[in-house]
């Protein structure tokens, strides 16, 4: 038997646009995603088999076996290798909030990739790897190395970008979940006015410039969205009266971020944001992870 702890850690969109549509009514995203130290905990192991795949979690509303992303991660990873004799069994240990717009079931099924990959001898450099992880879904490909990403395409297309300065960040997710899919559409119906400023966030990030990274952080989903959307504005508005330098929602949402000057500031905010929100996690930035 074979066994393997990975982290999988939780993402963020910095700056979130949309640029059309794409073949297949998928939508051409522009966006800077950041991963964070808030992760879920996988053991992936191993076994003399068949190819069987189960999958468990600590929160039994989740489904299971391959109608987990991470179930299906670990069979198309087997189906790619040509390995037909092994067993496959993942238990996941989860934190990150789950509809919750931070990847966390993408992330999931990029650690999969990432895990089984290093138990099988590294036969895949992480270019295959992205490009498995892009049919399970759009976020996948960047969850398997994540840190600081320029992301075009359906998500797919990836530019590396200087690591984001050393910061505090709070997410604060308010208590209803929010369908990717019909954000999405609901993006389709209107007419979106505002816009980030993606060049000026990038020359921020070059510039390691923390103020000017907070002050360009954007997401076209809180004009988009419906439901919630006053939630939202209220834990910004709580964010920069705690101190934060920037906030937004991040992905579909409905997660909102707050940055921090440090980690302790982001613990601050948390304190006071936890009296209204329950599900609230100081965190701070991670670098891409190194693969092969
Ligand atoms: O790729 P994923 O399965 O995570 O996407 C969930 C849904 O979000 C898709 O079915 C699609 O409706 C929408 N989506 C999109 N364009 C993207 C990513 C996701 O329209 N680039």
């Amino acid at each position: 038997m074979n066994e393997r702890i990975e982290k999988a850690y939780a993402k963020l969109n910095l700056s979130l646009d949309i640029l059309g549509l794409l073949p297949g009514g998928y939508h051409e995203l522009c966006s800077v995603m950041q991963s964070v130290s808030l992760c879920d905990r996988l053991t992936i192991r191993s076994d003399k088999g068949s190819g069987s795949i189960s999958v468990s979690t600590d929160k039994a509303y989740l489904p299971g076996g391959e109608k987990n992303l991470a179930g299906r991660a670990a069979r198309l990873f087997l189906r790619h290798a040509g390995i037909t004799d092994a067993d496959i069994d993942i238990h996941i240990e989860k934190s990150i909030p789950v509809g919750a717009g931070l990847g966390g079931g993408s992330s999931d099924a990029a650690a999969v990739l990432r895990g089984l990959n290093a138990m099988f001898g590294a036969p895949f450099p992480l270019s295959v790897l992205e490009q498995l992880g892009a049919q399970i879904g759009s976020d996948v490909p960047y969850c398997v190395q994540g840190g600081t990403v320029l992301a075009g395409g359906r998500g797919e297309i990836m530019q590396q970008l200087r690591p984001m300065p050393h910061c505090g960040v709070l997410l604060c997710k308010p208590a209803f979940s929010a369908s990717t899919a019909e954000l999405f559409a609901l993006a389709d119906k209107r007419t979106i006015s505002g816009r980030p400023d993606t060049n000026g966030l990038l020359s921020a990030i070059e510039k390691g410039d923390l103020t000017g990274i907070c002050q360009r952080v954007f997401n076209v989903f809180e004009e988009v969205m419906v439901r919630g959307r006053d939630e939202v504005l209220r834990i910004k508005e709580l964010m920069y009266d705690c101190g934060a330098l920037g906030a937004s929602m991040s992905g579909t949402g409905p997660t909102v971020f707050g940055l921090f000057g440090d980690i302790e500031g982001a613990e601050r905010a948390e304190t006071e944001l936890k009296k209204h929100w329950a599900d609230c996690a100081a965190c701070v930035p991670m670098e891409k992870i190194c693969i092969n």
